[in-house]
């Protein structure tokens, strides 16, 4: 850096100045284009209920959310990823699958309104299983890997054969990607892309999506398939294992607490679009703290997602995605 100057020929508040000239000089700029907006899918008609953890967020019947919708693009968002939020449950995920399914139909509807918009399935069992974990158990009650795949595969072709232009595998059991990508394959969804949560962290901060989607485990935690934070390495070895079953794309969740993760992965497979998921306990903490009066919400929203388009991610899911296209515009 020696052969850059030095003071006093240089001055780097010459390019702070202004507004004008510090984003003429950028290194990270946000685009509408890249933001997706999650959603919560509930069965009914007329309904948009309040979620408590998470303020300004609802879960909408598929009637409802086509409205919600219609703003949506209008303010310039062109991706969704929905969740079920499904009140038939039972051991074996029986619903995770089915054609006449809460999201199944609710993808139908969505894709038959607005064929444009990009519809990302979040494919796991955990909203369809009355114990509330990720995959099927075993008669001793640990996670049963193996006959979780045959599950989840099914129901990633359930919400493909729906109209879903992108599903994105979140339960972590092992050789997911692989069975779901052979059974679409075999099925005439060949183009379908994979959007694998290849890095996915057992986190305190999925708190108030458990709430939103019911979906808490009834016993026990998550820590038998979801990354410990304290491995960043491990989450390069996931995301190479789930690009070599077949992925797409590759997604590092949550984002905040984990800019390095989202950095290694995206420095080790430049040319495979990395995603970032700000979850449910991101967005609680800035309205908490903008509600308080303690935070600027935009400025904060604003500011961590840069950091996440900064660290390496292409691709950013939040819920404040309606919002930020708004203050793109503006
Ligand atoms: C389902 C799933 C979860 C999230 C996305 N998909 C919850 C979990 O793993 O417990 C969390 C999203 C959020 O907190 O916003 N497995």
């Amino acid at each position: 850096m020696d052969d850059l100057g030095s003071f006093p020929e240089i001055r780097m508040r010459r390019l702070r100045q202004s507004e004008a000239i510090r984003s003429l000089t950028a290194e990270t700029r946000l685009s509408a284009d890249q933001f997706v907006m999650p959603y919560f899918v509930r069965e009914g008609r007329g309904v948009r209920e309040a979620i408590d953890a998470m303020p300004g967020q609802f879960r909408f019947s598929p009637d409802t959310l086509l409205g919600e919708l219609e703003e949506l693009i209008r303010a310039g968002i062109k991706a969704v990823l929905l969740f079920g939020v499904s009140g038939k449950k039972d051991a074996r995920a029986s619903m995770a699958a089915a054609e006449q399914g809460l999201i199944q139909k609710a993808v139908r509807e969505i894709k038959k309104r607005f064929p444009e918009l990009l519809v990302i399935t979040d494919v796991c069992l955990c909203a369809y299983t009355d114990h509330g974990h990720c995959g099927v158990l075993t008669d001793s009650g640990s996670v049963d890997n193996d006959a979780s795949l045959e599950i989840l595969a099914r129901s990633a072709l359930s919400h493909a054969e729906a109209g879903a232009d992108i599903v994105a595998p979140s339960d972590m059991m092992d050789g997911r990607v692989k069975a779901i990508r052979a059974m679409l394959d075999q099925s005439g969804f060949e183009h379908l892309p994979i959007m694998s949560y290849a890095a996915k962290y057992a986190s305190a901060f999925y708190g108030p999506f458990r709430d939103a989607a019911k979906s808490a485990p009834g016993f026990g935690d998550r820590k038998s398939y979801q990354m410990n934070p304290a491995n960043a390495s491990e989450a390069v070895r996931e995301a190479a294992l789930d690009i070599r079953e077949g992925a797409d794309m590759v997604m590092v969740k949550p984002a905040l607490a984990y800019l390095d993760v989202i950095r290694a992965v995206a420095s080790a497979f430049p040319a495979v679009p990395v995603a970032a998921y700000a979850v449910s306990g991101e967005y609680a903490m800035i309205e908490a703290a903008a509600q308080k009066g303690w935070a600027d919400r935009q400025a904060a929203v604003m500011e961590t997602m840069t950091a996440m388009a900064r660290a390496g991610a292409r691709i950013l899911i939040t819920y404040h995605a309606r919002q930020i296209a708004g203050w793109l515009q503006a």
